[in-house]
């Protein structure tokens, strides 16, 4: 049986928080789906988890950085979605800091440059300790995110990695894979939008 998401192109960004192992789970999903999934991750996040494991789940190269793609025969282009087949960008999780980066419009990163240059839909799944995610800094950013048309998909209350207790949990990967798919489904694929 074709996956719900065959014939759709993904990028993963995964930033540098705890939860960061829980994008494998993700990766793995969307593979599962049919999705050709890209991973690119901030420089932070391969402290968490090494660009290998991605790279086992999606069978394709993860990547990090902006420079250095031509000379090893990669995009030299990484941050910019030419051939227009993007269907969808997931950043899970999302910490504070990619989120202030995005709502800033600072293009510091591969990660964060390409989440400027993209027109296909963006997730954004936040995840970090409860005291971070209740700053009206994050709130006010989460709020632009949302104002720029962004999908916000969580946090949910719950148990913290830090032993804490709030708002701040990334959801579970499988509730983000639906709400992906449910988005994904009523949408035509990238590269047969009109005038796509
Ligand atoms: C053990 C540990 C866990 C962390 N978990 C989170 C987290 O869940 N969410 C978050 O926003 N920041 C978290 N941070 C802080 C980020 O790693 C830090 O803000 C970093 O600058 C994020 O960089 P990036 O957004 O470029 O990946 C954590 C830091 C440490 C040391």
């Amino acid at each position: 049986m074709a996956g719900r998401l065959s014939d759709r192109t993904v990028v993963l960004g995964v930033s540098g928080g705890i939860a960061a192992y829980k994008a494998c789970e993700l990766a793995r999903l969307l593979v599962r789906e049919g999705a050709s999934v890209y991973v690119v991750m901030t420089e932070n996040a391969t402290r968490f988890v090494a660009p290998l494991s991605f790279e086992a789940i999606t069978g394709r190269p993860c990547r990090t950085d902006m420079f250095g793609g031509a000379s090893s025969g990669g995009d030299p282009y990484p941050h910019l979605d030419r051939s227009g087949e993007l269907d969808a960008l997931v950043i899970a999780p999302a910490t504070a800091n990619i989120i202030a980066r995005m709502a800033a419009g600072i293009a510091d990163d591969l990660l964060s440059t390409l989440a400027l240059s993209v027109t296909c839909p963006v997730f954004v799944c936040p995840a970090m300790n409860h005291r971070m995610y209740r700053h009206p800094a994050t709130s006010r950013n989460i709020g632009t995110l949302r104002s720029f048309g962004h999908r916000i998909l969580g946090p949910e209350e719950g148990e913290l990695a830090c032993g804490e207790s709030g708002a701040g949990r990334m959801l579970e990967p499988a509730r983000i894979l639906e709400a992906i798919v449910a988005e994904l489904v009523a949408r035509p694929r990238a590269g047969n939008r009109p005038g796509g």
